[in-house]
């Protein structure tokens, strides 16, 4: 492979990185030779701890609560008093459902909170020494709906719509200093946090003839590309929100 998408030796920080597509994330980091540090509430998966350990890799646990912002500012201190962050990848998110009329206020604030603020909040921690120290690469995970409005899901797409534009608000700023801020769109994924969805026959079926793949994505769909992006392969890429949705918005 050219030693442009060799990333091998590198250290990232992968947000809600131990299960769903951020343990995908995680997994094709490991697999390309980088160190991750995983900021979640839970552990990963032991068979993932395992497997890194097996494979020589390094795979670091930090519990955190996005929804706690002093906490994010403490631990982003102590990891770069030991090491350089190469690369961030904001994936955590979460998603409350509810008619707009009836969507309570402080889920719409807790929705905000952990799918904007702490992305910004993340990208300013572990960018602010990018900047200065001329490099580095930042993938935000966006979703479908930061193109689309979807349906009762209105803070989550106002979040998401919030992530594309800081995307590129922070890609204007950062890019003279060699920083990369670009965005992953995942279409449907299968993950935890569409249960209802993929259980749901009659919706699961019209998601499903709308995706010209005719699959749902997965884990590993997503950590490709953002091993992609982490690269210099991906060097010139700025301010991007990449959708990798089996083809559903050419639908
Ligand atoms: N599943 C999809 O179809 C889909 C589509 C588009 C975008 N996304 C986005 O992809 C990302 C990953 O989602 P997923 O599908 O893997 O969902 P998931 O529910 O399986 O995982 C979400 C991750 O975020 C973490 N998280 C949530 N709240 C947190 C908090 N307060 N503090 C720390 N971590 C927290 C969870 O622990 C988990 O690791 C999210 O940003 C989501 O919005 C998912």
């Amino acid at each position: 492979m050219s030693s442009a998408f060799d990333i091998a030796g590198q250290t990232a920080v992968v947000t809600g990185g131990g299960r769903g597509l951020g343990l995908g994330i995680t997994t094709a980091l490991l697999d390309a030779g980088v160190a991750v540090h995983v900021l979640s509430r839970r552990p990963p998966d032991e068979r993932i701890i395992e497997q890194a350990a097996e494979n020589g890799r390094r795979l670091v646990h930090h519990e955190l609560d996005l929804s706690d912002r002093a906490a994010l500012p403490r631990l982003a201190e102590r990891i770069l008093a030991d090491e350089e962050i190469d690369i961030l990848v904001n994936n955590a998110g979460t998603q409350e459902r509810h008619p707009a009329v009836e969507f309570p206020l402080e889920s719409f604030d807790r929705v905000i909170d952990i799918n904007l603020r702490s992305v910004f909040q993340a990208c300013q921690l572990f960018g602010a020494p990018m900047v200065e120290r001329g490099r580095g690469k930042i993938i935000n995970i966006a979703s479908m709906l930061s193109f689309q409005g979807g349906l009762n899901v209105s803070a989550y797409a106002a979040s998401k719509g919030g992530v594309a534009q800081l995307t590129k608000a922070l890609c204007n700023e950062w890019a003279p200093s060699g920083v990369n801020v670009n965005a992953i769109a995942p279409g449907y994924m299968d993950t935890e946090m569409n249960t209802a969805l993929v259980a749901d026959p009659v919706r699961s079926e019209q998601i499903m003839v709308r995706i010209p793949a005719a699959r749902w994505g997965n884990g590993e769909d997503i950590g490709n590309v953002a091993v992609f992006l982490a690269s210099g392969a991906a060097d010139y890429i700025h301010g991007q929100i990449i959708a990798v949705d089996g083809g559903w918005l050419a639908r």
